[in-house]
């Protein structure tokens, strides 16, 4: 069985499963591999994905579920030549350590940035407190979060 859904503005057909998690469709359907896998049970955040505009963990979203659905990965959320402010702004406060959490958090970010521009500390504390960081770079992440809302405002 198949799925027809868009990915970062282009129409896909995936065949897999329904059952299928979205996370693997798109890493074994699509080669779509900066999402990534950390603990399968949602309580990470590696695998975080927008669905028509909304952050989701893509680990414990069934592709069935998302046909139709507007989905955009961390591959389509900019490109080189034109940063989304959140991916700009981690450059600049040079978040990344290992790397391995990073797409599910800029994902994250985008998605708070999206639904509150202007997010006060707290606020970007509880919406990046499910997006689990091996090495620590939470304070960092927690700087680019701000100077992303700053830059979004400016542009
Ligand atoms: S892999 Fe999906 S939340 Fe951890
Ligand atoms: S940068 Fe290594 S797990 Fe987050």
């Amino acid at each position: 069985m198949s799925t027809t859904l868009t990915v970062n503005g282009t129409s896909a057909t995936i065949d897999l499963p329904p059952d299928t998690p979205l996370l693997w469709a798109l890493r074994d359907g699509l080669n779509l591999t900066g999402t990534k896998f950390g603990c399968g049970v949602a309580a990470c955040g590696a695998c975080t994905v927008h669905v028509d505009g909304v952050a989701v963990r893509s680990c414990q979203t069934p592709l069935g579920d998302v046909a139709g659905a507007t989905v955009t990965t961390i591959e389509g959320l900019g490109n080189p030549d034109a940063l989304h402010a959140v991916q700009a702004a981690w450059i600049e406060h040079q978040v990344a350590q290992c790397g391995y959490c990073q797409s599910g958090q800029i994902m994250q970010a985008a998605s708070l940035l999206s639904e509150t521009p202007s997010p006060t500390l707290a606020q970007i504390d509880e919406a990046m407190s499910g997006n689990l960081c091996r090495c620590g770079t939470y304070p960092r992440i927690r700087a680019a979060v701000q100077d992303a809302a700053r830059r979004l405002q400016e542009a």
